[in-house]
């Protein structure tokens, strides 16, 4: 797995809105940094909890919500997520399928911990049939 430079910058970037993250109720702090084609901005997101649970929203959407508000819906070229565990985490199935209605699949996803990025694994791997899309290949058969 190479990492540019463009990459290491955004983990920073990453790192700095983990800080920010606001996790009273899980301590799970998680920062996450987006790179969308057509701008270098590096687009950050922190998961913020409620009292009431259920509004708690996570890094990843925070990052894509917020690249939304400013270039409106296009495709993304990396994602990194940022957890302060031992072993960097996965994004959730939520995530997942946000994601996936922005990207075609080959969406890279770095993820890090506060050692730096560990592992690098494609959208596709982790959510290979979202919600509206179709499984050609099990197809039934009537007999
Ligand atoms: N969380 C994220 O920010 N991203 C994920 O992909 C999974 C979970 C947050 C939500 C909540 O604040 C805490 O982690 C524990 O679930």
């Amino acid at each position: 797995m190479i990492l540019t430079k463009s990459i290491l910058s955004a983990y920073e970037k990453g790192l700095a809105a983990q800080e920010n993250s606001y996790a009273p109720y899980s301590n799970f702090k998680v920062g996450a940094a987006l790179k969308v084609q057509g701008s270098d901005e590096i687009f950050v997101g922190c998961n913020v909890e409620n009292a009431s649970y259920g509004a708690t929203i996570c890094a990843e959407r925070n990052a894509i919500w917020s690249s939304v508000a400013k270039l409106g819906k296009q495709k993304l070229d990396f994602l990194i997520v940022i957890t302060n565990t031992e072993e960097p985490s996965v994004p959730c199935a939520l995530c997942l399928q946000v994601l996936s209605e922005f990207d075609e699949g080959d969406l890279p996803i770095y993820l890090a911990n506060h050692e730096g990025i560990k592992y690098m694994i494609y959208l596709c791997e982790l959510l290979p049939r979202p919600f509206t899309s179709f499984p050609k290949n099990n197809e039934v058969v009537i007999e």
